[in-house]
């Protein structure tokens, strides 16, 4: 389905890995508004990952960065903007990983250096990228960011480790950059705040699939599917939410606002 929302738009993509990623499903939903974008992940996942397929689909570039380098993200902005022929109207931030998650290490038993890698790779690179596109005057007014988060940067969620610390603080970004932004060129920042969605961040935490049936049988609606985050990413860049800024949207399909559900009382029922 096309609306051509996103006609004439021009943006960069990051974080999409495999086809499950929700950034890879972002990008198709672009590419079917009729936008136009680069794609990019860190050089090591662009040879892991099935990136090129997807760029083909698009007819998009891929110009590697690690979000983490400044260098790379001034390289990714200067080409992104050469090769799409003008300033870019959004970007998607889709990045996280946690060296402690993906090693099991406890929330109290922590590595020092793989939290400073954690909050990193999943928070300091949001700035990195705003910095970097303000500096070199890569947006248009109006423009969009959107950067995915979870809401255990909020309430407790003990297996989410340290990532959680670090959803904190890219929420904390999107106001504090969202305002400097607004202010300087009008570029709108948001946060979505997704349920959880098998792709290989969300299987990466433990007990995955226990905690995605638990929140699917909470949400009166049920998990938000990464399709459906597309969708709402999309809604995001377009023109129809130009006063949307410094929010953290849920789209979690009820989940934040449901105490409990039938379905789970009954389960304790005797
Ligand atoms: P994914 O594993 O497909 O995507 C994560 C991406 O981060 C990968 O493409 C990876 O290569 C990239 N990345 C890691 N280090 C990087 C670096 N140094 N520079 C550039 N890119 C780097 O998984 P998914 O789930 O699509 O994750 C996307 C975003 O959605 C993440 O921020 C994640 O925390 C968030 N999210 C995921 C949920 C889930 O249950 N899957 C729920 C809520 C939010």
């Amino acid at each position: 389905m096309s609306n051509n929302l996103l006609k004439g738009k021009r943006g960069i993509i990051f974080g999409a890995l495999d086809p499950n990623s929700i950034a890879w499903k972002v990008a198709q939903r672009c590419h079917e508004e009729g936008a136009q974008f680069t794609l990019t992940n860190a050089p090591v996942a662009l040879r892991l990952g099935a990136i090129k397929e997807l760029a083909a689909q698009c007819k998009a570039e891929v110009v590697p960065a690690d979000a983490t380098l400044v260098p790379d993200l001034e390289n990714l902005f200067s080409k992104s903007v050469e090769l799409l022929g003008g300033k870019l109207d959004f970007v998607l931030h889709s990045i996280g990983m946690s060296p402690n998650v993906r090693k099991n290490r406890p929330y109290t038993d922590l590595d020092y250096d793989y939290f400073h890698k954690t909050l990193d790779i999943s928070a300091l690179s949001l700035h990195k990228t705003l910095q970097t596109a303000l500096k070199l005057d890569a947006m248009n007014e109006w423009g969009s960011v959107v950067a995915l988060t979870y809401i255990a940067s909020q309430r407790v969620f003990p297996d989410y480790g340290d990532m959680a610390d670090a959803k904190s603080v890219l929420e904390s970004i999107t106001r504090g950059f969202g305002y400097q932004y607004g202010k300087s060129k009008k570029v709108r920042i948001n946060t979505i705040s997704q349920s959880p969605t098998k792709t290989t961040a969300g299987t990466g935490v433990k007990g995955f699939d226990a905690f995605f049936n638990y929140a699917d049988l909470i949400s009166p609606l049920g998990n938000a599917s990464a399709e459906a985050c597309a969708d709402y990413t999309i809604m995001m860049f377009s023109d129809y939410t130009r006063m949307v800024t410094m929010q953290n949207l849920f789209h979690d399909g009820g989940f934040s606002y449901t105490g409990v559900s039938r379905e789970v009382m009954d389960k304790f029922t005797s």
